[in-house]
């Protein structure tokens, strides 16, 4: 689906659409259309959709009309991008081939305008390619989306959501193909390709290594697999030169059968999107280098699969990380963790972080907890919890914020080893983030996100169809806007 800015779109498009908020007064179009709207209790509410059929300089023309909701609403930009989704929804697989959307009676600013099409085009998002059946009725249809009416500064507005929703399709690409696809070198291929002449500098550390570098958990986790673990970092030096940079870190199980605690065999297939932390790392990241934002940030992931074979490791092994801390293995499957431990240290000898915020589908628990509306946040510090609560209401990518302390993190003390990986069931996402704490040097400010409940979707949202949602790349652009672009 293409959206086109026009002042002055062609006359033959049959689909003629129209933004109306809420309780206003229907004008210029046919009489019984306004008669037709009324009877159908169209008022235009959010997302409300109308569609009558009507005579048009000579020529028949389905006219739409869609709701924005009260023009003074708090959520209004969630709402246009909500009656942007709608008309995509309704017109994907229409048979039609085009649609002319006129913005121009809801009085948008230039960010209004862009939300809408951003909720146009994000609902537009599917991945057909595998199906060499699909009926032709049930195909997208809708290929030309011709915008008119905007206000002045809309074309920059929507430049930078565009970018945007490429990051976010990116990750849905990502989260979406399965494991025979993308496994840890061809996540990173997908990204060298993704970032290849952006500017953005990439890194790739291998199995040995990893190895050499002491990494003895995240390479622990991949031992029982035959595709070969990675580390990737993309950097992206859009800000001023001494400015310290902003560190995102991504869990990236590209499959987790649980290991030698391997999980039961129905739903295991959701385990594809394991790595939706490190897909959402590499979404938000190719947001930024795309709208070239003026921030120094780096997107690190650690890549592997969980598979249990003759090489995996065993619950009870005690392997030592890249921090020197020793792990006792209780359980395979509380892998992520153990990714993301070498993960973060490793950015911290690297680099000399301002903030690390890490994102990872890391326990079941946090799905227990707050559902399928909340990401799950744990920091240690105020004012990073309270940026990235403020970005995760304006981008929509909602977080609430979850517990830390000391009397938790001893339920994680081994007899053995320094740390094991797995507490009691009781606080099973707060102790997976007192594991990851214990690799954070004092003073860094740190968030860890527990995302499990958010990267997939059973059914259709608002913004997205049933599956991959991109789940926070919106949140991470929006933090960056925010935070560091201010
Ligand atoms: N990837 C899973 C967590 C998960 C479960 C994500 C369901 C999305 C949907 C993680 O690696 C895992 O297996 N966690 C265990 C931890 C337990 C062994 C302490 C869990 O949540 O059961
Ligand atoms: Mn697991
Ligand atoms: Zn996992």
């Amino acid at each position: 689906m293409q959206i086109h800015l026009t002042a002055a779109p062609t006359s033959d498009v049959r689909v003629r659409a129209r933004l109306v908020n809420q309780g206003a007064a229907l004008s210029g179009i046919d009489s019984a259309l306004v008669e037709g709207a009324a009877a159908s209790r169209f008022t235009g509410r959010t997302g409300q959709v109308f569609e009558g059929f009507a005579t048009v300089d000579g020529a028949v023309r389905r006219v739409v009309l869609v709701g924005a909701g009260e023009p003074d609403a708090a959520d209004r930009r969630a709402n246009l991008e909500r009656a942007g989704a709608a008309l995509t929804a309704k017109y994907l697989v229409s048979g039609e081939t085009a649609m002319v959307v006129d913005l121009a009676d809801a009085g948008l600013s230039a960010d209004d305008a862009a939300a809408v099409l951003l909720g146009l085009r994000l609902r537009g998002w599917r991945h057909d390619k595998y199906r060499t059946k699909l009926a032709s009725d049930k195909r997208p249809s809708l290929v030309n989306v011709h915008v008119t009416g905007m206000p002045e500064g809309t074309n920059a507005a929507w430049e930078r959501e565009a970018a945007v929703a490429k990051g976010v399709e990116f990750t849905r690409g990502l989260v979406t193909e399965p494991a025979n696809i993308i496994y840890p070198a061809s996540f990173v291929a997908a990204c060298e390709e993704a970032f290849a002449g952006t500017g953005a500098e990439i890194t790739v550390l291998g199995e040995a290594e990893m190895e050499a570098l002491g990494m003895g958990a995240l390479v622990g986790v991949g031992r029982g697999s035959e595709r070969e673990s990675k580390l990737l970092a993309v950097r992206w030096n859009g800000g001023e030169a001494g400015e310290r940079p902003t560190v995102f870190v991504g869990k990236g199980v590209t499959f987790d059968t649980g290991g030698i605690s391997l999980k039961p065999g129905p739903g295991m297939e959701d385990m594809k999107w394991d790595m939706g932390g490190a897909g959402a790392v590499a979404g938000a990241m190719l947001s930024l280098v795309t709208r070239k934002a003026k921030a120094n940030v780096i997107g690190v992931m650690g890549l592997v699969e969980n598979m249990p074979d003759g090489k995996a490791q065993r619950p009870g092994d005690v392997i030592t990380t890249m921090s020197g801390q020793t792990v006792e293995v209780l359980n395979t499957d509380a892998e992520g963790r153990l990714v993301l431990c070498d993960a973060l240290h490793w950015a911290q000898e690297q680099y000399d972080a301002a903030r690390i915020v890490d994102l990872a589908t890391l326990t079941g628990a946090m799905i227990i907890a707050l559902g399928n509306e909340h990401g799950g946040m744990f920091a240690n510090d105020d004012t990073l919890a309270q940026q990235l609560t403020a970005a995760g209401k304006t981008s929509g990518d909602k977080l609430w914020r979850m517990p830390l302390g000391p009397n938790y993190d001893k339920l994680i003390d081994s007899p053995i080893a320094d740390i094991k990986n797995v507490g009691p069931r009781e606080a099973g996402s707060i102790t997976a983030a007192q594991f990851l704490q214990r690799f954070i040097r004092n003073g860094t400010p740190w968030a860890h996100l527990d995302i499990a409940g958010m990267v997939w979707s059973n059914k259709p949202g608002h913004t997205w169809d049933k599956g991959a949602t991109g789940y926070g790349v919106r949140l991470l652009d929006q933090f960056v806007r925010d935070v560091i672009e201010g």
